[in-house]
């Protein structure tokens, strides 16, 4: 691993659940600009084991007690999706910059609270659509800033596989529970085709936005037959891009996820892995220019970590947002709750217009 630097910005993580345990805690051990400082969860017996096991210097069981300490710059949060609006809030007022998981909040309206509050806090709030730091995806974003062009088209799929969860307990750390975690009053998954949505809907249509920029309007149709819920949605950018997304639950074959765009003069089409497998997509960027396919190898594909890194130079060294901002979370959620509406009824719906949850 790269040697750690001498300024490094003191995190504390907020849940030691599923996401810190497979994710965050080795991402900020790892991290050349960053220490896992504290770890806060409300579970004594998963917060302890996880400080033992990943060597947090502090552990706390109340977050406002963890925000009051001076010694710590910034938070993740890694709680479930209700509570990220009210944790970001509180971190935010209480001067701590924030990494917050996504989706970045449940519903429009208190993505806009948070919004206002990121504004007035002059904080770096990031939300965490770690995709942003996959090597391949940023080798296409240069080339369709720099040199592609008009984008003239995109197609994104976003395709979970009945076979995940054996794939992803093969790699992953055995995940530790505990019977006094926190959970949303309201089970998340007792309503799938919400949960798909907020779980997996998010990443697509970020990936979307970062490629081709502002969706204004979706017309979707949902189809939900055989356990498979398949969302085909027409998308309108506001660049004039014609914009298709496939979000796909769950898919009888491995994981498929990946984009083809087609540009004035290039195309690009990627291949994403599972994240789990810490295997940088395959982009295949092709310039008309000299009639060659070029693609990154990308050998360091730990985004969770790259994403972390990205978050303590924003804050550190000042350097630009590298991650999605909190305009970005808000509008994936805009975009979901979109989707969602537009599904029900068969009608277009354009993303300004919409208001409460998925
Ligand atoms: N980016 C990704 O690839 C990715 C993958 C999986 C999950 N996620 C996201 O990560 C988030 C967390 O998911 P998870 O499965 O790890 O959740 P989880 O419920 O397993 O863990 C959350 C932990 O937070 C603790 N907690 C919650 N509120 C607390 C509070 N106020 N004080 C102290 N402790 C508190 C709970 O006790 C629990 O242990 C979700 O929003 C999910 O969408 C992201």
């Amino acid at each position: 691993m790269p040697a750690k630097h001498e300024r490094r910005l003191r995190v504390g993580v907020l849940g030691a659940g599923q996401i810190a345990q497979a994710a965050h805690f080795e991402s900020c051990t790892k991290a050349a600009n960053a220490d896992l400082f504290a770890i806060c969860d409300i579970a004594d017996d998963l917060r302890e084991r996880m400080a033992i096991t990943h060597g947090a210097e502090k552990t706390y069981g109340d977050y406002d007690r963890m925000l009051a300490d001076p010694e710590i710059d910034a938070v993740i949060i890694a709680t479930a999706d209700a509570f990220h609006v009210p944790a970001s809030l509180r971190a935010l007022q209480a001067g701590k910059h924030v990494l917050c998981e996504k989706p970045v909040g449940l519903t429009v309206e208190e993505c806009l609270e948070l919004k206002s509050a990121v504004e007035q806090s002059g904080k770096v709030f990031q939300v965490g659509h770690m995709k942003r730091f996959d090597a391949g995806l940023q080798a296409a974003k240069s080339f369709i800033a720099d040199e592609m062009g008009d984008m003239i088209a995109l197609k994104a799929w976003y395709c979970d596989s009945t076979h995940r969860y054996p794939m992803t307990d093969a790699v992953q750390p055995l995940i530790v529970t505990s019977a006094h975690a926190k959970k949303p009053s309201a089970n998340p998954k007792a309503d799938l085709r919400r949960y798909y949505m907020l779980a997996h809907g998010c990443h697509l249509i970020d990936t979307a936005r970062y490629f081709a920029g502002d969706i204004v309007a979706v017309q979707a149709r949902l189809s939900e037959r055989a356990g498979i819920w398949c969302w085909f949605v027409d998308v309108e950018f506001a660049s004039g891009t014609l914009g298709h997304l496939d979000l796909t639950v769950q898919v009888r074959m491995d994981w498929h996820e990946g984009f083809q765009i087609y540009g004035k003069n290039g195309s690009v089409i990627g291949k994403t892995y599972n994240p789990w497998y810490y295997k940088t997509s395959e982009v295949d960027i092709f310039r008309e220019a000299d009639g060659a396919t070029h693609r990154v190898l990308g050998a360091d594909g730990h985004f969770y970590r790259r994403q972390v890194e990205g978050f303590a130079r924003t804050i550190l060294d000042g350097t630009p947002m590298e991650g999605a901002d909190v305009d970005d979370g808000l509008a994936s959620v805009r975009a979901m709750v979109a989707i969602a509406r537009s599904a029900e009824t068969g009608k277009p719906v354009a993303l300004a217009d919409v208001t409460g949850g998925v």
